[in-house]
Order: structure tokens, then sequence, then C-alpha cells
């Protein structure tokens, strides 16, 4: 007898949809000055007075550089099928050029066996915001020389882990570090030349290209792309300079790194925009950027509102701000996904961070964060109707495994649906957790 076809339905998820949770290097790692590792721009950032909440920094972080093997079997118990975390460049290449350091890459080799010894598939990423110092005193991502310097740095690593990766992804959120690391100055390394920035941000777009380049000899089984932060950009009225002004931001947020990765060019408009800002680019570079990758990872939080008029102006929050202040919007996900399919075509999609940082009480062993429990089921709700409008994703990581170091705002800001007690390091499972390993297994039922 013939079987059925099992009748699709799109509000549940493939038996090989990777579900896991995300961290970066420098946020949760710690042992800052452990085993050869050199300084990071972070660490001089987080050690330079006024720049980080109530002076924190990442030197001890979650210690999670001491407790790997306690966070791998956390994971276990989370249910997740995938684990998506960074390598800090500066344990690997302490000066951010040859020669290695063993015992850095030693740590990630031990942390791939955990994985793979536990039934997790692996994500790198090359780039979670962590510039060896060494390389910015040569002025950084300013410099086209730290392209080539980044491109060395992925052939070490993919030479040393590519055999048991799923996933290397080149930059994470490359609109962050070009525009508030060197624009706006509120992150490392603080700097404020809107003209640098967008030179930066091009010289990051090539480093991703010749970083691909380089990663396709090495490792051609293992999937390569890269990760941007994206969110729709509405208008606050719904008049001609609102929207002009959404149109904008919208280009520099969005257009301006999707267009080269998948058009070969930059928006027109935001080059009209910039004038004398925009970036020095030349034909070859804008090949070298657009190379085939494997995959996009999107990381998705919250929409922009835009007033020409008011910058403060807030958006109506129906349902709800985080404690970030960010609106609880997740219809915007939707929005975003459908239309990134209907205007790029791109590889298929990962999201590779979503997540809310909320005020949490540990009570005794339960941490009750209804509203991240909320935030989770409708955003993979809003990705669930993506994917019945015929988005192709593959993946979804909650930001963030571990409460963690939330860059300038530091320890106060808690993503993690795992709660982190500074004072002790235990780790306690937040409702959220339990929720998401829960979520987690009723897929597997439903299959
Ligand atoms: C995106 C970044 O990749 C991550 O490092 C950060 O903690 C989250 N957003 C939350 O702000």
């Amino acid at each position: 007898m013939s079987r059925q076809p099992k009748p699709m339905n799109p509000r549940y998820f493939p038996e090989d949809f990777q579900w896991g949770v995300a961290t970066s290097a420098y946020q949760i790692e710690g042992a800052a000055n452990e085993d050869g590792r050199g300084p990071s721009i972070w660490d001089t950032f987080s050690h330079t007075p006024g720049k980080v909440v109530d002076g924190h920094t990442g030197d001890v972080a979650c210690e999670h550089y001491h407790r790997v093997e306690e966070d791998l079997d956390l994971l276990v118990a989370l249910g997740v099928n995938a684990y998506r975390f960074s390598v800090a460049w500066p344990r690997v290449l302490p000066s951010g050029r040859y020669p290695v350091n063993a015992k850095g890459l030693d740590f990630y080799d031990r942390m791939l066996d955990g994985l793979l010894a536990r039934g997790l598939r692996p994500h790198l990423t090359l780039y979670h915001w962590d510039l060896p110092q060494a390389l910015q005193d040569e002025g950084g991502w300013a410099n086209p020389e730290t392209i080539q310097h980044f491109a060395d740095y992925a052939e070490v690593v993919a030479r040393r882990l590519g055999d048991r990766l799923e996933s290397i992804t080149t930059f994470n959120e490359p609109w962050v570090v070009a525009t508030l690391g060197h624009e706006k100055g509120i992150f490392a390394p603080g700097l404020t030349d809107r003209r640098l920035a967008m030179q930066v941000s091009h010289h990051l777009l090539m480093a991703h290209g010749l970083g691909v380049q380089v990663l396709r000899t090495i490792v051609p089984r293992v999937k390569l792309g890269i990760v941007l932060n994206m969110a729709p950009t509405h208008p606050a009225r719904l008049n001609a300079v609102d929207r002009a002004k959404a149109q904008l931001e919208d280009g520099l947020l969005v257009r301006w790194y999707m267009d080269p990765l998948f058009r070969g060019h930059y928006p027109q408009d935001v080059l009209n925009h910039l004038g004398a800002d925009a970036p020095d680019v030349k034909p070859e570079d804008l090949r070298l950027i657009r190379q085939p990758i494997d995959f996009l990872g999107i990381n998705y939080y919250t929409r922009n509102v835009v007033h020409a008029e008011d910058p403060s102006a807030t958006p109506p929050g129906e349902m709800g701000f985080t404690d970030m202040g960010w609106e609880v919007y997740p219809q915007g996900l939707t929005e975003l996904l459908v239309r990134l399919t209907r205007h790029y075509n791109p590889p298929p999609l990962y999201i590779t961070e979503n997540g809310a940082a909320f005020v949490d009480r540990l009570e005794g062993d339960r941490v009750h964060d209804v509203e991240r429990v909320r935030y989770l089921e409708t955003h993979i709700g809003a990705m669930a109707e993506a994917r019945a409008q015929g988005v192709d994703i593959r993946g979804y990581f909650a930001w963030s495994f571990l409460d963690n170091f939330e860059w300038a705002l530091g320890y106060l800001k808690r993503f993690g649906i795992v709660y982190v007690d500074y004072d002790t390091q235990r780790r306690v499972m937040k409702d959220s957790a339990h929720w998401y390993r829960d979520f987690i297994a009723s897929q597997r039922i439903w299959q």
C-alpha cells in the first residue's frame, strides 16, 4: 500500500530545522588575560572610564572559558540541536596576525569536540566585534590592510576547525561595527567620523568577500555566509517627509548591505545622500563583495519608526517595549523576511538572533520571565508565517543562551534564556528556557 503524503502544515517546522541559541566570545568567555589571549578593542574600550555603564568589562563575564563543559551540558538540557558562537580573534592571533597562539585554538577545538559529542551542530562566527587592539593601532577597519589580516585569520581558523563545522559566518552585524563603532562612537573603537564609518563598512564587506573566497578553497563543505541586523523602517506619519526619512534610513541599514552583497552595487539614493562621505569604491571591490554565499543570517529584534522632525518620537508599542526600550513587534519579522525574499532572492535564511532583555528576578531556582516567553513565542510564530508565505528559513537561534555582557550596557541588560548569577556564576534555566525546550520537543512529536 502506498503511503499517504504527510499533510504540509507550515506552522510546523521540518525535522531538520535547526533550533539553537547564540552567544559571542567577548560577551561570555571572560579569561581576558589567560592562555596568551591578546587585548581587543573591546578590552580597551570597556577599560576606558565612561564608555560602559558602571565600568563593566568582559574580563570575567560568564567565565565560559572555564565552564565550557558545564555550559555544553546545559545546551543539552535546553534540547537545542544547534549552537551559534564566535571565535575571539585575539585568542587565536593575539597581535591580529601570525604567529598563532596554539592554546587559543585548542579551546575552540575542545568546544567543537564537545558539541559534536553531544549531537549539536556548530555554527561559527569569525568576527563578533573583538578586533585585536594591535590592528586598531594601525588604523583598524579604516586601514585596507586589515582586510588581508582578516582573510589570514579566517584561514587559520578554518584549517584547524573547519572539519567539524556546519557553517561559518564572516561578520556579525557590520552596520553596528561601522555605525555604532565609527560614527556614533558608542561602541569600540569609539570614533565619531561618518566618512570613516562608511569607508569601514566598505572594508568590512570586502573582508567578507575575500574571506569567503579563501574559505571556499579550504572548507568547500562548510556553509558560508554573513549575519546582518535588519528591521523594517516605518514612517511615524504617512506624510512625504516621514516617508522620505524612512526610505533613507532603510537605505542605510538594509540596502547599504544587501545591494552590494546580492546586486553588486551600493544604493544610489544613499550614495547621493552621503555625498563627500561616500566611500571610495573600485569596480573590482564590488565584484569581490558579491561572492556567492550559502546562507544569510538575520538578527531581528524590533522595527524602526522614524519621524522627520522629532527623532525621539516613540512607536505605538501596542505589544509593549523590552528593557532596551525596543518595541515588541513580531509582525515586523514576517514583513522583513517576505520583503528580502521577494526583492533579493537570497540564499536560505537563518534567524541567527532574536530575543529580548527584560528585568528578571531570581526566586529560588526559578525566573518567571513571562514577557520573554511571549516574545519568543510570537516571533517564532511570525517566522512560521513567513515560511507559510514561501520564505526559505532553515534555523532559528534565540539570543541569548546566557545572560551576558551587553556591550555599552554592561551586565545591566539580561538577554539570556538562562539566568547567570554573576556573584556565584550559577546558571538557572528561566521559564523561557523551559518553554523553548518544550516547544522544540513538541515540534518533534508533530513530525
Ligand atoms: C546583536 C548582537 O549581535 C549581540 O552581540 C547583542 O548582544 C544583541 N544584538 C542584543 O543587543
